[in-house]
């Protein structure tokens, strides 16, 4: 048997444009929520994405689970153009690729008990269960996010939190997928049920040998849970990490390492604050999309846009100017 690929995706030049017009008879505009991203995601790892608010990881995010088409570019799973399958193909192999929203309240109808969000997943994929399978699923299913049997049978509102993303992930596991998007699953919750969410996903990890798309905007955590990291700057990447301790090159990346470890404000004396206004996406310059905001900003910067270029660690800087 040949060797599996060591990328389970594999991301070409995708991109997302979102057009809107402003009232009636206004102007249309256009806005690249994702630009040029070429990316590949190793199979049982875990890739961290991380970016300001608006930067694209959502979008990001619901193209590589095909929520959303491409404007541009394609997404291979496991050796598999998602582009080019049919709504039938496509719904079959979405078992395999699941994702996890970040407000686990609105995921789960109200009106529905937690073994019925946890069965819904069945129904969507037409497969039938006896009454007795159904049982066993909840019963596996519920096991599986270490939650107590007896929620089988309650309601959304009369779950904390955690246990409600607990079911949030557990519907996502309903048909043992190999690929998990999880789009900042703990941010809705407190600092230490989200520690337990990570250390349960952890284990998940481990015991179904899965492969995460982990999105954050907390460098933090991602540094914590993450194999490697992509720093995402609107729409675009401009820094993948090999190893989630490895050096930021980028001026941005450094800039928010810096943010993220002096939680301390009389601590902060050191740090380049981001100054500058964080451009449009409406209306992004011709350049490098950080050169207002960047201290090392030159001609070049304001001319052209840098282009991703790894190094052989897989250590990849889009900047004209990298840190050293
Ligand atoms: N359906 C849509 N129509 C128009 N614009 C959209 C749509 N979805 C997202 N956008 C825009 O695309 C950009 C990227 O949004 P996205 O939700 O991907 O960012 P994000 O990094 O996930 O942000 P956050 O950290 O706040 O979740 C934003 O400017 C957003 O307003
Ligand atoms: S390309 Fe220029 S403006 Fe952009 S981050 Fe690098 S140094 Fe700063
Ligand atoms: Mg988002």
């Amino acid at each position: 048997m040949p060797e599996p690929a060591r990328d389970l995706v594999r991301i070409r030049a995708l991109g997302k444009r979102f057009d809107s017009r402003k009232g009636l008879f206004g102007k249309r505009r256009s806005l690249k929520a994702v630009s040029d991203v070429t990316l590949d995601i190793p199979r049982g790892k875990v890739t961290g994405v991380v970016g300001e608010s608006g930067c694209g990881k959502s979008t990001l995010a619901r193209l590589v689970v095909r929520l959303l088409r491409p404007s541009d570019g394609n997404v291979m799973f496991d050796g598999v153009d998602l582009g080019r399958l049919s709504n039938r193909e496509m719904r079959r192999l979405r078992r395999r690729i699941q994702m996890v929203f970040q407000d686990p309240y609105s995921a789960i109808d109200p009106r529905y008990t937690v073994a019925d969000a946890l069965l819904e997943p069945f129904q969507v994929q037409g497969t039938r269960l006896s009454a007795q399978q159904a049982r066993d699923k909840v019963t596996e299913l519920l096991a599986m996010v270490r939650l107590g049997q007896e929620l089988a049978r309650s309601y959304p509102h009369q779950l904390s939190g955690g246990q409600r993303q607990r079911i949030g992930i557990a519907r996502a596991l309903a048909f043992k997928p190999d690929f998990l998007v999880l789009d900042e699953p703990t941010a809705s919750l407190d600092v230490s049920i989200q520690a337990q969410i990570i250390a349960l996903l952890e284990q998940l990890k481990a015991e179904l040998g899965l492969t995460y798309l982990f999105i954050s905007h907390d460098l933090g955590l991602v540094r914590y849970f993450c194999d490697r990291i992509v720093v995402m700057y609107l729409g675009r990447v401009v820094e993948v990490l090999p190893a989630p301790r490895a050096k930021p090159r980028h001026p941005y990346t450094r800039t928010l390492l810096d943010s993220t470890f002096a939680p301390d404000p009389t601590q902060r004396r050191d740090i380049s604050r981001l100054t500058g206004e964080i451009a449009s996406a409406y209306d992004l310059p011709a350049g490098c999309a950080f050169a207002a905001r960047c201290a090392f900003a030159d001609e070049t910067c304001r001319a052209r846009v840098p282009l991703l270029a790894a190094d052989p660690d897989g250590h990849a800087v889009a900047c004209f100017h990298p840190l050293t």
